[in-house]
């Protein structure tokens, strides 16, 4: 079973030479997929040597080959991470009895639902950040873009294959509109509001990794404890992927922090961008942006289907291994909630609150991420401190959405909100400046005025080699 085909069409590890129905379904799947690729993946490079990693196994610490790949022939495969022991369901009412490894009648629409709204995220990413390449700050920069772009749609392939193995004709049915929605489009959109957002340049890719990639990470380990077997090996596997990329957004910002530091120190007013750097108010009025967006997609803070999902084993907490009580029936969760024009703290039943359960999680990691740029900062010696919008700021999903409050939290006016928007959040403006700074800086060892160079390269390479080789 976890033997890896590696030679076939589709390179997998769950044995698809011995499901003829199936390996046929997903190879009619596979240039519709390529073609999509070649529409709405990065521009312009399909025929340049990338030096990307390819999985080729799902064994602990050799699963990855490194070599000059162009990204049409990427070997996008089907992974699912090998099986320790009898899988059980981790969490809800049945906790502790056997997993199942097929779907259960009475959870296929809420798993479609679960499966499909994942996979709608990953070649959303893609098509976000499509035109990126044309202005990477160097080559090393360029090849972790590529890196995370194929990554992604391996990720595709890895929710459309429980789509198209365990779903029938519904599941290929929504495979195909997976590659028909388009994000940012006003008929076609992609699910989610993040991935509707326009990621036009690097400090947003940066903050798209570090946060909304992040968010990812949290809702692919809380699959990764689905009582549905398959879904739960299939993410464990794609979450060592994963990891490459919060770490791409993560040293992306704190590399930026570095440069406007340096800038900041250089220039006799302490100006940043008269340097042609990126102040830190820009900065921050990035990470209160994509923060905040990443923190809807964990949905509301009270739900009946996050209590239902906990409730039926479907999806479970971040390491639910290490909470005592699997079934969750007794505790309750303490909120502020808007009520009278002001806010109150309530009680809600701890498996209506698993969505803010999750949440706390994703939010404790993301400080950990604050304060070690914050420590580069101290290094540096300059005096900015960046920090975390609350989360009740600018919000879309849930129940502050609707209510203007500030980054600290306070409930204020709509007017108050507005005026002070452009101050809080990226607007237009940003983005005008942004793309003024950035241009394309190809040569191998060279980075753009704006960051500073990572402290190693990928996989023993050096810094100055050459990632992505646009000349023959
Ligand atoms: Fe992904
Ligand atoms: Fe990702």
């Amino acid at each position: 079973m976890s033997s890896v085909d590696l030679n076939s069409k589709i390179p997998n590890n769950v044995g698809l030479a011995d499901d003829p129905k199936l390996q046929r379904a997903l190879e009619k799947w596979l240039p519709n997929y390529l073609e999509w690729w070649h529409d709405m993946g990065p521009t312009d490079f399909e025929d340049k040597p990338v030096f990307l990693r390819t999985a080729i196994s799902v064994e602990r610490g050799g699963w990855a080959n490194y070599d000059y790949v162009k990204m049409p022939d990427y070997r996008w495969g089907i992974f699912l991470a090998p099986n320790e022991g009898e899988p059980t369901i981790k969490c809800g009412d049945d906790a502790g009895t056997p997993a199942w490894l097929d779907v259960p009648g009475e959870h296929r629409n809420a798993l479609r639902r679960i499966i499909v709204t994942q996979a709608d995220t990953e070649p959303a990413s893609v098509e976000q950040q499509r035109l990126l390449g044309h202005i990477a700050p160097s080559l090393y920069d360029l090849r972790n873009l590529f890196q995370v772009n194929v990554e992604e749609g391996r990720h595709l392939w890895a929710m459309v294959y429980l789509l198209h193995k365990y779903f029938g004709r519904d599941g290929r049915d929504e495979a195909d509109e997976l590659l028909q929605r388009r994000s940012g489009d006003a008929d076609k959109p992609r699910i989610l509001g993040a991935f509707n957002q326009p990621c036009d340049h690097w400090l947003s890719f940066f903050a798209f990794t570090m946060f909304t990639d992040r968010d990812g990470k949290y809702q692919l380990a809380a699959l990764a404890e689905s009582g549905f077997d398959p879904l739960a090996r299939s993410t464990q596997f794609m979450l060592t992927e994963e990891a490459h990329h919060l770490f791409v957004g993560d040293t992306g910002i704190q590399r930026i922090i570095k440069r406007s530091a340096e800038l900041q120190a250089l220039d006799p007013n302490g100006d940043v961008r008269a340097q042609g750097g990126i102040d830190f108010e820009l900065i921050q009025r990035t990470i209160n942006y994509w923060y905040t967006y990443s923190l809807d997609l964990f949905g509301g803070e009270i739900s009946s289907n996050a209590s239902s999902f906990f409730a039926s084993g479907l999806k479970g907490r971040f390491h639910e291994h290490r909470f005592e009580d699997h079934r969750a029936i007794e505790g309750e969760y303490r909120l502020p909630v808007v009520e009278g024009g002001k806010l109150v703290e309530k009680d809600v039943a701890l498996r209506n609150a698993m969505n803010e359960v999750l949440r706390d999680a994703y939010v404790a990691d993301c400080e950990r991420v604050i304060a070690r740029w914050n420590k580069t900062l101290e290094t540096a010696g300059s005096p900015t401190r960046l920090s975390l919008p609350s989360r009740r700021f600018h919000r879309h999903q849930g129940i502050y959405a609707g209510h203007a409050f500030d980054p600290q939290g306070n409930l204020i006016s709509a007017e108050e909100y507005e005026a002070n928007r452009s101050r809080w959040l990226l607007v237009p403006e940003d983005n005008e400046y942004l793309l003024s700074i950035m241009k394309p800086c190809y040569e191998p060892g060279k980075f753009a005025n704006w960051i500073a160079p990572p402290t190693k390269g990928i996989e023993g390479r050096p810094v100055e080699f050459e990632y992505v080789k646009l000349h023959d």
